[in-house]
């Protein structure tokens, strides 16, 4: 996968959690019928969200975004839908590519470290998918945001 692949994939789902998240408080809050929809949808997103932030990371140093694109980027995970108008901004502004610019030789030590990850691609999935679940983790026993 690309990084413009790569970061898509995880800014829709993002998105497509929220929608899920967001219907189910409009059935708790205003039909009121169940609270279900919020109890599924919510560790869903929690875990998109998390995933999400981690490859924003990953992509802004590869893709060499600004510290203000990076922050704007993990921003846009808290509203609704936001991270699919953030994918489209970078998109427009040259911010994402098909091409991982991550060398062993690059000059800054984090490019290094995601080159690192690319030449170790199946250990570098399994890291993400350990740390996503380390994480997720402490953010429920830490509880919830919101609710
Ligand atoms: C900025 C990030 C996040 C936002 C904006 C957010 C927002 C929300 C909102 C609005 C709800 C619905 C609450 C309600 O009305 O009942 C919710 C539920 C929930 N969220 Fe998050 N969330 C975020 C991150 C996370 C993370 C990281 C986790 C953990 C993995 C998580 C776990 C949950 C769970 C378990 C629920 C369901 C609570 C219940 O059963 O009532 N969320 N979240």
């Amino acid at each position: 996968m690309t990084p413009r692949t790569v970061f898509r994939t995880l800014a829709v789902t993002e998105a497509i959690t929220w929608v899920a998240l967001l219907t189910g408080m409009f059935v708790k809050y205003a039909v009121g019928t169940t609270e279900l929809g919020v109890q599924v949808a919510g560790p869903i997103h929690g875990v998109a969200f998390i995933a999400y932030c981690l490859v924003t990371v990953v992509v802004a140093v590869d893709q060499r975004w600004s510290r203000r694109r990076t922050l704007l980027g993990l921003v846009s995970a808290v509203p609704p839908l936001m991270t699919v108008w953030f994918d489209r901004h970078v998109e427009k502004r040259d911010g994402l590519d098909d091409r991982w610019h991550s060398r062993q030789d690059s000059d800054a030590a984090p490019q290094r470290a995601v080159s690192l990850l690319l030449r170790h691609r199946r250990r570098a999935l399994a890291g993400f998918v350990v740390t996503v679940a380390a994480l997720t983790g402490i953010a429920l026993l830490a509880g919830p945001p919101v609710g």
